[in-house]
This record gives structure tokens, sequence and C-alpha cells, in this order.
């Protein structure tokens, strides 16, 4: 099933999403769904609140930027219940977008490497260090489960430039390819 994703203005994406417990209901299709909307909506990462369920998964599939990095080639998976538990001191500058507010895309300075702590869709219990985009997509990602997007990020005059793009998604006026959905 595909969901129409949740845009900027909507609560939801500003909540701290809850833990997921392993009997939780339809585990295993709600993230074979958010695999799907993701692929329908060309992302290569989507959190739960964006598709309206404010639970501790995400979802990333990086193959569409194998091209420019071959090592992504096959890379897809979904952290439930992540920790991000160690974060380099170097940060690194990269242009990040998001399903949940399209026409912006900005460059956002984050740690370059991480180390993360999670669970997958069998409840295996797994540990990571990412570097490079992926560790860039996994802390992107990772924010939407604390209720924070790319644009809190900016510095304040950069914010207030984009108050008009981030009004008019709100209202839904905005040209995207797949289908949104606004306040929830
Ligand atoms: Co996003």
């Amino acid at each position: 099933m595909i969901y129409p994703i949740v845009v900027y203005g909507s609560p939801i994406l500003r909540k701290k999403a809850l833990e997921v417990s392993q009997d939780h209901p339809n585990l295993k299709k709600i993230v074979d769904d958010m695999f799907e909307t993701m692929e329908r909506s060309d992302g290569i990462g989507l959190a739960a609140p964006q598709v309206g369920k404010s639970v501790r998964i995400f979802v990333i599939d990086a193959s569409a930027l194998s091209d420019e990095h071959p090592e992504l080639e096959g890379f897809r998976k979904a952290f439930i219940n992540p920790h991000i538990i160690e974060h380099s001191e170097e940060l690194v500058n990269y242009n990040e977008g998001c399903l949940s507010l399209p026409t912006i895309r900005e460059d956002v300075q984050r740690p370059s490497s991480i180390k993360i702590q999670y669970v997958d869709e069998n409840f295996n219990s797994i540990e990571e260090t990412y570097e490079g985009v992926i560790a860039r997509i996994i802390q992107h990602e990772y924010d939407h489960l604390d209720g924070i997007l790319l644009i809190d990020h900016l510095n304040p005059l950069k914010r207030k430039m984009l108050e008009g793009k981030l009004k008019a998604i709100s209202k839904g006026k905005v040209e995207v390819a797949y289908k949104i959905k606004t306040a929830v």
C-alpha cells in the first residue's frame, strides 16, 4: 500500500515518535509499505511520521545514488528503534532534500560519521558504523523520529528566506510527483 506523504505544517512531523514493540500490529507490512511508498516518491529515505505513523522506524534505499557511489548499490534497510550512540567531532556540509519539504534543498552541517544501534524487521539487534552519504541519510531520518526537520539546522536568516515556500507547502500549494497530505 502506498501512503500519501505528510508535508510540512502537519503536527505529526513535530512529535517525538514512540518505540515499537516486537508484537506491534502489522510491523512487517508497515515496513514493506514504507519501502513501497518511498520508491514511488523516488525517495532515498523515509521515516514513519512522514506516512502518518508516530513510531520509531525509518527505511533507506540508497541504490539510486549508486552511479556516483558504487558502494551503495543494493543498500536497502529498515531501522527500527534506532539510537545514534556516537558521532564524529568532524562536521561536513551536504545538500539535503526531504519528501515532506518538496521544493526545498539546503546545505546542512552534520557529523561525518555515526555509530547506530537498532533492530531489523525480525528484531535482531544490530550495531553499525557509517560514514559518507549513508551517515547523512541516517541522521536526517533519525531527526524525523524526534520531530526535527532539516530546516531546523539552518541559520535564522536562511530559515526566514524559506517562509514563503514553507507556507505554500503547508497549504499543499506545491507541484509534486507523489501524493501529499497536509495537516495530520
Ligand atoms: Co526528510
